[in-house]
């Protein structure tokens, strides 16, 4: 796990925008699988700044998301469908046909649930995941208890989920009992993820998710098995961590990195005060988010 922990919610956006948009410009064609909730708000926004003024294209993106809410149809506002559409996919250039929510109506979940995933292996796989945390530590809809192997299937919502939740509707009583969410084995498919995570009420989720043990009482905690996992947090959802101060030694390494300065990490010099060659790019290369081959901070 590579662990950025940036000032403040407006940084964090900032760069989880810039993460999205450098992996569509390596890769036009590629797979997004998205979140809703309030985290990722911020993280729309800039994308769909960087459509109108950078000109930022979604024409070939494809996305999936991790969830809806069963019972709700897609012109519900407290849809998952309605919420995308409103912050992002209106906004963009993206085809509506390549946008996917699971559908809170379908009728057979067990038949439908399994099309998900065979939509998501027919499009190629997904090449990037966002992901939000709930407060209990749960990754889209999978609350504790979750299998960690577990697929898109119906999940029934837990108390503190619902009271969550309750803000957006008129009332707790009026919030879905169930929902429709990718699984975690599917999550962990994924070949990247982006788990971002703001606010103090998220620290101990985020402690749990990046330094407890790994437990399906902790949906996010399963990221500890995946090969490629950002987390970016702000300070207060860093709160609680206790090697904190390690992962901004980690970030330091890898700003070197990926600005050349190899000999400040002692590349190419020997401990007598020697040095091989000229040092020059041996540390690894900059693939354009900060991930170097050799030296990730995972
Ligand atoms: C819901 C969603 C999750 C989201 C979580 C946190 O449970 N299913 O995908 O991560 O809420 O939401 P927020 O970002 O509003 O804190």
């Amino acid at each position: 796990m590579r662990v950025i922990i940036e000032r403040d919610a407006d940084a964090v956006s900032l760069r989880a925008a810039r993460i999205v948009a450098d992996q569509i410009r390596r890769k036009p064609s590629s797979v997004l699988g998205l979140a809703t909730g309030g985290t990722p708000l911020g993280t729309y926004r800039e994308l769909v700044r960087m459509r109108q003024e950078e000109g930022l294209s979604f024409s070939r993106v494809t996305t999936f998301n991790l969830d809806e809410y069963v019972g709700l149809s897609p012109s519900h506002p407290q849809s998952y469908r309605y919420f995308m559409q409103r912050n992002l996919f209106d906004h963009l250039d993206i085809d509506p046909m390549r946008t996917h929510v699971p559908d809170g109506l379908a009728a057979d979940y067990e038949s439908y649930c399994r099309q998900y995933e065979q939509r998501i292996e027919d499009a190629g796989g997904i090449d990037l995941q966002l992901l939000g945390v709930g407060r209990d530590g749960h990754i889209a809809f999978n609350e504790p208890g979750s299998s960690l192997g577990s697929r898109t299937r119906l999940k029934t919502l837990t108390s503190e989920t619902l009271g969550d939740n309750a803000r957006f509707f008129a009332g707790q009583e009026q919030v879905p009992r169930l929902a429709v969410t990718m699984g975690v084995g599917t999550i962990l498919e994924s070949r990247r993820c982006l788990l971002l995570a703001v606010g103090e009420s998220k620290a101990e989720a985020v402690r749990a998710t990046v330094e407890g043990p790994v437990t399906s009482q902790v949906t996010a905690s399963a990221l500890q098995l995946h090969r490629e996992v950002l987390v970016l947090l702000d300070e207060p959802a860093a709160g609680r961590l206790q090697r904190r101060e390690y992962y901004q030694e980690v970030e330091r390494a890898q700003t070197l990195l990926e600005t050349g300065q190899l000999r400040a990490l002692g590349i190419g010099t020997t401990l007598d005060g020697g040095s091989h060659g000229d040092g020059s790019r041996t540390g690894g290369s900059h693939n354009g988010d900060g991930a170097s081959s050799t030296h990730r901070g995972d």
